[in-house]
């Protein structure tokens, strides 16, 4: 089961401990496995701009170093901006690669309302392991 509200909860928990002193923008993300296992993350910036790591990318990358095998079916994201924190482009692609395009993406808008959208709508035409698998052996 998908708990919407308290993905919210857990990403706005953990987004205290973002690490934005350059953006000031915080972002909090909470990932739930197939298991039902839950994973947070922040965002970590740093003086080397592009060496920042986004808050979705913590949370994914923490569950897999964890030895987390399953795949992710639900990922909630809220930011200090309060409005909808759409993942960015190197997000989406590293979620491709551990959800599939049922997968639920969780926000919250300006009033406080919940939006989802299926990762299938958030990142349609993806490079993905099937891609490289069909590209092998020409
Ligand atoms: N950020 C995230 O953590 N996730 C996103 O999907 C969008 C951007 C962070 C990166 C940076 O620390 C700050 O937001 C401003 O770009």
């Amino acid at each position: 089961m998908i708990d919407n509200k308290k993905l919210l909860t857990m990403a706005k928990e953990v987004m205290k401990n973002s690490y934005a002193p350059y953006s000031n923008f915080s972002v909090g993300s909470a990932i739930q496995m197939k298991s039902g296992k839950i994973y947070t993350g922040c965002n970590v910036e740093n003086a080397s701009y592009g060496a920042t790591n986004c808050a979705e990318r913590t949370a994914i990358f923490k569950a897999i170093s964890e030895g987390e095998k399953e795949e992710i079916v639900a990922i909630a994201i809220v930011s200090s901006g309060k409005i909808v924190t759409y993942p960015c482009g190197v997000c989406r692609q590293v979620i491709s690669e551990f959800m599939g395009k049922n997968g639920v993406l969780i926000f919250e808008d300006e009033n406080g309302n919940e939006v989802t959208h299926t990762f299938g709508e958030m990142f349609p035409y993806g490079f993905t392991k099937d891609e490289l698998d069909k590209g092998l052996g020409i």
